[in-house]
């Protein structure tokens, strides 16, 4: 173990490096695991989707870690301050983060919302026999299209509001605060999905289920679709490009940048695959009770984890018990990846404005933070969330991605950085990393979205009207516009 030097600064600190890891994998950790990683391998046939996920976490999404790591530590400084001291016209790609993960957040929250929603059913069970109609007539009260908002559903907006306050509790404090409550929201949600995934796994039925999930496709490796669906989830999964992973490194002292990297990968994508487990044997099980193939349930989209874990929650012995402790651990999950990003905006303001004390800034940003999801409250709300899902993390997230690496390979020097997380550390970085963060991340992320692009331009996605589809393309340049404005705003950084 390193000793801790000593600084001049008063920065927030860990109080332990285990809380940082925690803290980190708790970041990471959270519905994406349980709820989108499955209905995207869902969705783009299971082990199809498994061989991209898998080689892109190892090529490009370490590699980006790694990166974001090394800079918060370096730059003792949250996403924007990060990049400006690298240069004050840099400040851009720490906004454009932040603002990318607070859009996420502000979604994210509303499917916590409906997760405690779920907790309050516990109590009756009800949706046992018909999970989806449950889903989504009783929870969402979806209406016919995204053309008719049809007003807000009261029973989530309120559940949004106690999403809200319960995060904000969770940071108030800074550090402090976040270090006690990851100790209990990183471990038992995971043991919980364990917990289920063997119980899918016995279930009759839950082989064919599992057999979608692990049959890996070749065929699917020349979709481009596929490949971006990946990548959105690597990004998505580690918390990377929304400033984050960042801010939580600048309050570490500990200097394990690449050992931090991977135990914090690796653990975060050995749970999406038990969830997968979860989920699949589940759906196997649902299949041959229906007489349907897998593969059309699984296509269920943004709604799976919401049908699929009720019904395996519904065949638990003590099932309300069971669906009490899931869902209040699923909320738990996701919790610390929430709080995450109101840290990481938080800390863009504690960076700047000094004088501001920290409580009332995280309440300002908790405040946005609902206020923008109202959107998804409405009985709409589905149709928007899929629709702002796809297009901040196929480009929001990505195009960050892209500028981070042109930033560190071509402006700041890889190898400077390499050197830098090399001081001290146990497991030393190779020189790959430097042609992975100068070329191949960059080369490769850019032509994945530039695919994407012509695949949205020449098609609607999901088959929306051409208005939503421009609310898409705004989700993605507001904050390009913001962060180029800041940018070039003259003035100190
Ligand atoms: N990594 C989180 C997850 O997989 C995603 C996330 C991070 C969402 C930060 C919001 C804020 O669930």
């Amino acid at each position: 173990m390193v000793k801790k030097k000593k600084r001049k600064t008063t920065r927030d600190r860990w109080s332990s490096h285990w809380i940082f890891l925690f803290a980190a994998i708790g970041s990471a950790v959270g519905i994406g695991n349980v709820w989108r990683f499955p209905y995207l391998a869902g969705k783009y046939g299971g082990g199809a989707f498994l061989i991209p996920y898998l080689i892109v976490l190892f090529l490009l999404g370490i590699p980006i870690l790694i990166l974001e790591y090394a800079l918060g530590r370096r730059m003792q400084r949250g996403a924007v301050g990060a990049f400006g001291k690298i240069n004050s016209k840099l400040k851009g790609v720490g906004v454009n983060a932040v603002f990318v993960g607070f859009i996420v957040c502000a979604y994210y929250s509303v499917v916590m919302a409906w997760s405690l929603i779920y907790f309050l059913h516990s109590f009756r069970v009800s949706w046992a026999p018909n999970p989806k109609e449950f889903f989504f007539t009783n929870v969402l009260e979806i209406s016919s299209n995204i053309r008719f908002l049809d007003g807000i559903n009261w029973i989530i907006f309120a559940a949004l509001i106690a999403v809200w306050v319960l995060i904000y509790f969770c940071v108030w404090k800074g550090t402090k605060s976040v270090g006690k409550v990851v100790m209990i929201t990183m471990p038992l949600p995971v043991l919980l999905i364990i917990v289920m995934a063997i119980r899918g796994i016995t279930l009759p039925g839950s082989l064919e289920g599992i057999l979608f999930y692990l049959t890996p496709n070749f065929r699917a490796l020349f979709d481009i679709q596929v490949w971006n669906a990946a990548i959105s989830q690597i990004f998505f999964t580690l918390s990377i490009a929304f400033g984050i992973m960042i801010a939580y490194a600048s309050f570490n002292a500990e200097m394990q940048i690449k050992k931090d990297a991977w135990i914090i990968a690796v653990i975060n994508s050995a749970i999406s695959l038990i969830a997968g487990f979860a989920v699949f044997a589940t759906l196997g099980f649902m299949a041959a009770r229906q007489g349907l193939p897998v593969s059309e349930i699984a296509a269920a989209g943004p709604s799976l984890a919401f049908i699929a874990f009720p019904q395996a929650l519904s065949l638990m012995p003590f099932a309300a018990l069971f669906s009490l402790i899931f869902f209040i651990t699923l909320i738990s999950l996701a919790i610390d990846s929430a709080f995450s990003l109101v840290e990481s905006v938080s800390t863009v303001f504690s960076d700047k404005f000094k004088k501001l004390s920290k409580p009332w800034i995280a309440a300002g940003v908790c405040f946005v933070g609902f206020l923008t999801g109202i959107i998804f409250t409405t009985r709409a709300g589905m149709y928007f969330l899929d629709l702002v899902d796809h297009f901040v993390t196929n480009y929001g997230l990505v195009l960050v991605g892209v500028a981070e690496c042109v930033v560190i390979g071509w402006f700041y020097g890889a190898p400077r950085l390499r050197r830098y997380i090399n001081r001290d550390a146990d497991w030393k970085l190779g020189k790959w990393w430097d042609f992975s963060i100068k070329y191949l991340c960059p080369a490769v992320l850019l032509y994945l979205v530039i695919a994407q692009f012509v695949v949205d331009v020449t098609e609607n996605y999901g088959g929306y009207p051409d208005w939503a589809i421009w609310i898409g393309w705004l989700v993605v340049l507001a904050p390009i516009a913001v962060s180029v404005v800041i940018s070039l705003w003259p003035g100190k950084r």
